[in-house]
């Protein structure tokens, strides 16, 4: 027996101003789509926006339904809609943040579970590594080099 220990690394830019006039314009993309979110029955409003590496980007936000399994994500609306519009280019970066109508949430928040899977198929897909860059309501933004690092151990196409 032996015990493996994995770990990764991120950064954190105190305020979008640490960050590149890209990837701040990215942030402030998805911050627009929080007004687009169709949230009623959780209030917690994601907005999202994917660059491509040909400098396109695809917005998203998340769209829900009374029955609530079918609601959708805000990151994997942003991905879906980039596939659907430019299915052969890489996904170069994802920015994600959050706005819960009945709390402020002052850190940056991780996408959940069926999110981290679906941007690692748009990894495997364009075998090209996809910088997520999170933030909340405070000013730090949390940036991630790979969906990899937030789903060690993934399942993928190479199984099937
Ligand atoms: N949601 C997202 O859009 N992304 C996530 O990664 C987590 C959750 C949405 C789904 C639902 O509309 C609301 O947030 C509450 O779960």
């Amino acid at each position: 027996m032996k015990t493996v220990s994995e770990s990764f690394e991120y950064k954190i830019y105190a305020s979008s101003d640490e960050m590149s006039k890209a990837d701040a314009d990215l942030m402030a993309q998805a911050i627009v789509q929080l007004d687009n979110a169709y949230a009623p029955y959780s209030q917690f409003h994601v907005g999202a926006a994917v660059r491509l590496v040909d400098g396109s980007v695809y917005i998203g936000s998340n769209q829900e339904n009374a029955s609530y399994p079918l609601c959708m994500c805000g990151e994997r609306v942003a991905l879906y809609n980039a596939g659907a519009n430019k299915p052969n280019v890489a996904v170069e970066s994802l920015a994600i943040t959050i706005k819960n109508q009945k709390m402020s949430i002052d850190k940056p928040v991780s996408p959940c579970g069926a999110c981290r899977q679906v941007i690692s198929e748009y990894e495997n897909r364009h075998q090209h590594r996809i910088r997520i860059l999170l933030k909340s309501d405070g000013p730090e933004v949390y940036e991630l080099n790979s969906v990899a690092d937030i789903l060690p151990l993934g399942f993928n196409g190479t199984f099937l």
